[in-house]
Parts: C-alpha cells; sequence; structure tokens
C-alpha cells in the first residue's frame, strides 16, 4: 500500500487511454461552445460528478485496503496528537466557551471520530462544536455512519452555512487542497496558453488555447515569479490553482477568530515552479499507484495536484489570514508527542504480542517517512488574533528536543 505522496509515474504523459468516455463526460463536453473543458472542469466532473465522479459514486478509497492511505486512515495516533495541539489552541484563544472546529473534507470520517474520542473526558470537551464541510454526500453518508456515537456534538454544514454563523476556533483540513480542481498551463516562450480537454474520435485529447480567464496567470505576479517565468523552457506545463484562492476567500468569511491549519503534500511557489518541474504535478492514482495518464477511466481514479504553499499564503495574507507558522509533518507530530510513543515501544514490555508491536512501530514510522507523509506541509494561519495571541508559541511548531 501506498502513501499518496510518492510519486511514481507508470505511463508516459502522452499516452491516452482508449476506455469508453462516460456518456454523461461526453454529453457535459458536447454542450461547451468549442466542445472542450478545461482541466478543472474535467477534474471537478471526473472526481465529484453526482452519478460517476470518483468522491460521489465510490466506496473504499481510503485505508490500508483502498485506493490510498492517509494519516489519519493509517492510525488515530495522527488525530491524538492533533488533539493534543487543539487543546493548546483553545487555550490560546482564552478557553472560549464555544470552541468549533471545523473539518474541511473529511473523508471517511476517521479523523473525526479519532480526535473526538481523544478529547473525551478533557476540558475541552464541553466547549467543543465539531463541524464538517463535505462535497461528496456519498462520504457524507459514511461519515454520519462512523460519528453516530458523538451525533449531538457534530453537524454537517455546507460553506453557506458557516459563512451564515462564523465560528471561533479552528478550520482544519488533511489533504483537501489536493484535491482541488486545477487549470493547467502550458508556457508558448512568451506567453501561457491553457490545456483543454476535448472529445475526438471516441478517445480524450488535448487541446492547446487562449486562457479560459486572464486572472490564472496572476499567481506568478503575486509570487514574484515573472522574472523566473520568462525563462521557463518552451512547452513547460504546469497547473495553477485558482480553487485554492475561493477557498480561503470561504475560510475567511467563516472563522471569525482562530487559526486555520492545512496539512498536505507541496511545494513552496519557486519550487513548484522550478524549470526543472517540466510536466506539474497533477497525477492520477488507481489501485494504489500514481501515474500520468489522466484520462484513463474517468471517474474511477483520483485525480490530485500538489499544493502550492507559498500561494495559500500570499493570498492568505490578502484575505485576511495571517501566515503564523509552517512546519513540516514530521516535525509537528514528533513536537506533539509521537517522539514519546516510539520511545514507549522500545521500553521492555511483557505479555505484549510481539508482532502487534511491530505492526505499531510501522505505523509510527509511517507517519514520519520523509519520503512520504513526514514530507508534508503543516501550514498555519491566523486570524482576527491579539498580538499576545499571535506571539504564543505552539507546541506543534516548536523544535522536538533531538532534532
Ligand atoms: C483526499 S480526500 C482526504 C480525506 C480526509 N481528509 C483524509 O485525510 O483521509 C479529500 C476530501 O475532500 C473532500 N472535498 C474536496 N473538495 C471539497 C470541497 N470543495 N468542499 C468540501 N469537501 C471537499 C473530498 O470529498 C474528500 O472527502
Amino acid at each position: 500500500m501506498d502513501d499518496r505522496s510518492r510519486q511514481q509515474s507508470q505511463t508516459s504523459p502522452m499516452e491516452r487511454s482508449n476506455d469508453t468516455i462516460p456518456d454523461r463526460l461526453l454529453a457535459w463536453i458536447d454542450r461547451q461552445p468549442q466542445r472542450r473543458l478545461t482541466m478543472a472542469q474535467f477534474m471537478s466532473w471526473a472526481l465529484y460528478d453526482p452519478q460517476s465522479g470518483y468522491y460521489s459514486s465510490r466506496t473504499g478509497q481510503f485505508g490500508d485496503r483502498g485506493d490510498f492511505v492517509t494519516a489519519p486512515t493509517l492510525s488515530a495516533d495522527f488525530a491524538e496528537l492533533l488533539a493534543v495541539q487543539a487543546q493548546e489552541f483553545w487555550q490560546v484563544l482564552g478557553k472560549p466557551d464555544r470552541f468549533d472546529w471545523v473539518e474541511m473534507g473529511a473523508g471517511a470520517g476517521h479523523f473525526a471520530a479519532d480526535f473526538l474520542a481523544a478529547l473525551a473526558g478533557t476540558e475541552l470537551e464541553s466547549a467543543l462544536h465539531y463541524r464538517v464541510i463535505e462535497r461528496s454526500p456519498q462520504l457524507q453518508q459514511q461519515q454520519q455512519q462512523r460519528l453516530e456515537p458523538w451525533r449531538d456534538r457534530v453537524a454537517w454544514w455546507t460553506w453557506e452555512d458557516w459563512a451564515a454563523q462564523p465560528t471561533i476556533g479552528v478550520a482544519f483540513s488533511n489533504e483537501l487542497v489536493d484535491a482541488f480542481p486545477v487549470h493547467r498551463l502550458q508556457w508558448q516562450g512568451s506567453e501561457w496558453q491553457e490545456i483543454y480537454v476535448t472529445e475526438q474520435a471516441g478517445v480524450l485529447q488535448e487541446e492547446l488555447g487562449p486562457l479560459s480567464s486572464p486572472e490564472l496567470t496572476a499567481v506568478f505576479t503575486d509570487l514574484g515569479l515573472e522574472a523566473a517565468i520568462a525563462r521557463l523552457p518552451e512547452g513547460y506545463r504546469t497547473e495553477v490553482h485558482p480553487a485554492a484562492k475561493q477557498w480561503l476567500a470561504q475560510v475567511a468569511k467563516g472563522l471569525q477568530r482562530g487559526y486555520l491549519l492545512t496539512i498536505d503534500y507541496g511545494y513552496s511557489g519557486d519550487r513548484y515552479y522550478a524549470a526543472g518541474r517540466r510536466d506539474g504535478t497533477l497525477q492520477a492514482y488507481w489501485q494504489q499507484r500514481f501515474h500520468s495518464d489522466l484520462y484513463a477511466r474517468p471517474g474511477q481514479q483520483d485525480l490530485t495536484a500538489h499544493v502550492n504553499f507559498s500561494a495559500l499564503e500570499v493570498w492568505g495574507e490578502q484575505l485576511g489570514l495571517e501566515r503564523l507558522a509552517f512546519t513540516e509533518q514530521a516535525l509537528f507530530l514528533m513536537a506533539l508527542g509521537l517522539g514519546d510513543r516510539l520511545m514507549a515501544l522500545s521500553q521492555p514490555q511483557t505479555g505484549v504480542d510481539l508482532s502487534r508491536l511491530l505492526q505499531r512501530r510501522e505505523v509510527l514510522h509511517r507517519l514520519l517517512d520523509p519520503t512520504a507523509l513526514g514530507n508534508f506541509g503543516v501550514l498555519l494561519q491566523g486570524r482576527h488574533l491579539s498580538p499576545e495571541e499571535r506571539s504564543q508559541s505552539l507546541r506543534g511548531f516548536t523544535v522536538p528536543a533531538g532534532v
């Protein structure tokens, strides 16, 4: 089983699948004025079409028996350690009577269940309101089943619900932003063109055309990368993430005061658009393997692009979400106590099943693996914090002893 951060290209970028194109997708392409979709439209269909989308029509994507493993589906340790950080967030905010933890993109609900269990019996428990914003109705159903024991504490909101009742607390996501639809661009030596998806002779094909919106290239100016872009080789392909900016705007509306905590795989802007990354980061994920045939089996495989953390920081500042800290998942979890858990496993223990002990140790190491989950970025942004709150050091963002 592979963690999603591993990069394994198995097909060449130009290889095209001859799978039958689903009628609903074909009908959608036919409805467009130029019979073509932006990659963002194609991804939206492939991931979220109500009847055929990867996240809306299938079950069993997550976990060791599914298509991919995320940190919360690997073990409860991830949510338990975040529960430690949650208590500190609450304290820094002055222990408000009501503290909302809003999870955006909750998958099959593993994180929420383990997090709520970890906080049971703590001082924070009575203030805690858990809110889930989930795009896929199918996943929402799975979450509702898994969270049945906490039905009094959990509610499902739309983005509009959240904007109508702004919260004090934390907006949290793990591997949400990598699932947002992206636009694909190609550098033509002096200008960008957009890569569209169309159909010819029963096969999905790529087609270049003018940008669907002039705003798509604003990110290069926002990040001060114009000079670096001018030097990119002709034919260079990459992605831009307007959906991530729209998401930050929604968070800024919903979060009255508190923290935005984003965990995902990605790069800083200069690394994202480095000249050597000639084909961007967008990849397909199928049967536990990354590959580059984005058009194979539409609706049956995941499509995912790395996160541009610098863009999140710069756009966040524009929207009133102030950058507070950035670290890597391995350091974050170690600072929150993963090291102590590993240490406890190495103490002599009697009556413990050795194979279970070794399994457990492997799981903890996978959360720290510098070539996979451990390398994920952890970005903390703040909203409407006082200078004292802003200057508080937070346990997950301090360098753990011995590192
Ligand atoms: C890769 S999964 C990660 C799930 C979970 N957080 C985990 O780590 O196991 C992405 C999740 O984000 C949800 N999602 C994607 N776009 C969304 C949006 N705009 N609003 C709410 N949920 C969204 C997907 O349906 C799915 O639950």
